[in-house]
């Protein structure tokens, strides 16, 4: 079988640097406040992730971090951009709350109308737990976002929302078990394991030819990847993903994101799409 035939578009990211990243409390099995974090080599990490966006031709937007907001280089959490509308954030934890309106300041200040921006009422923890499809928005459940989020997003963007319950801690947002890699083609690649057996045939039915991965990928957080529609930014010791990326025409660009994993994140929870 020839692989499919991939372009990369150029894409448009909101990123904020790690200046005040730490791990004092623990809201997911991956933090252990007892742990240190090296500050310089997370920055160095994220700014490496940063330029091979730039190099790759995307644009990086930065949100300032704010010191109080050590989860804040988290970027992807703040909020959900589709179709050039802002679906704010309501954060599960208080340690997180904060950034929520960080967030929609930024966008006020970077020139979004009024019209185009909502602040919701039920908790969703934006891409966090949001993916986007060309026929879908994906949104899962289970330990952060609120099940009526989906209803909230549905009729805000106007596009059909599809429920997904995940069931393990270590995978306690969506973008920790599911990655887009090309929203044309409704393609995404997934771990199993992490959905309960109804959202598993949901995913089965949708994305017959999804990308699996295994347990071993999932756990290196391999699932936490961008995809630009050729280039897939992903952890890389998730080795086993990148054999089957390639197979499929991908070309995925290992990164080294150690730091910021003590937060329980990594490439796809620093990078929120700003989808025009
Ligand atoms: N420490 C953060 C939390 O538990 C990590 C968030 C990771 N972000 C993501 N998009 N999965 O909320």
């Amino acid at each position: 079988m020839r692989p499919t035939p991939r372009e990369s578009s150029p894409r448009r990211y909101l990123m904020c640097p790690p200046a005040h990243f730490t791990v004092t409390y623990s809201i997911n099995p991956w933090m252990d406040p007892a742990k240190p974090v090296d500050l310089p080599l997370a920055l160095a990490q994220w700014e490496d992730l940063r330029d091979r966006y730039l190099t790759l031709g995307h644009t990086v937007e930065l949100l300032d971090p704010v010191p109080e907001l050590p989860d804040m280089v988290f970027a992807a959490n703040g909020a959900t951009v589709v179709g050039g509308r802002v679906l704010g954030a309501r954060f599960a934890h208080p340690e997180r709350a904060a950034e929520a309106g960080a967030h929609l300041a930024w966008f006020r200040r970077n020139g979004w109308a009024e019209a185009d921006l909502w602040a919701p009422e039920h908790v969703n923890e934006g891409e966090g737990d949001f993916a986007v499809t060309a026929s879908w928005i994906l949104a899962g459940s289970g330990f952060r976002s609120s099940p009526l989020c989906r209803a909230e997003a549905q009729e805000f963007f106007g596009r059909p929302v599809i429920g997904l319950e995940l069931v393990d801690p270590r995978y306690y947002h969506l973008d920790t078990a599911l990655c887009v890699l090309d929203e044309e083609r409704d393609e995404v690649m997934y771990f199993p394991d992490a959905f309960s057996p109804g959202s598993r045939s949901v995913l089965e039915r949708l994305f017959p030819d999804a990308l699996r991965a295994t347990a071993e990928d999932a756990a290196a957080l391999g699932l936490n990847a961008v995809s630009d529609g050729l280039h897939v930014l992903l952890p890389q010791t998730a080795t086993g993903l990148f054999d089957p990326l390639r197979a499929r025409g991908f070309e995925p660009v290992g990164m080294d994101l150690g730091e910021l994993l003590k937060g329980g994140g990594s490439v796809k929870c620093c990078t929120q799409e700003l989808r025009p």
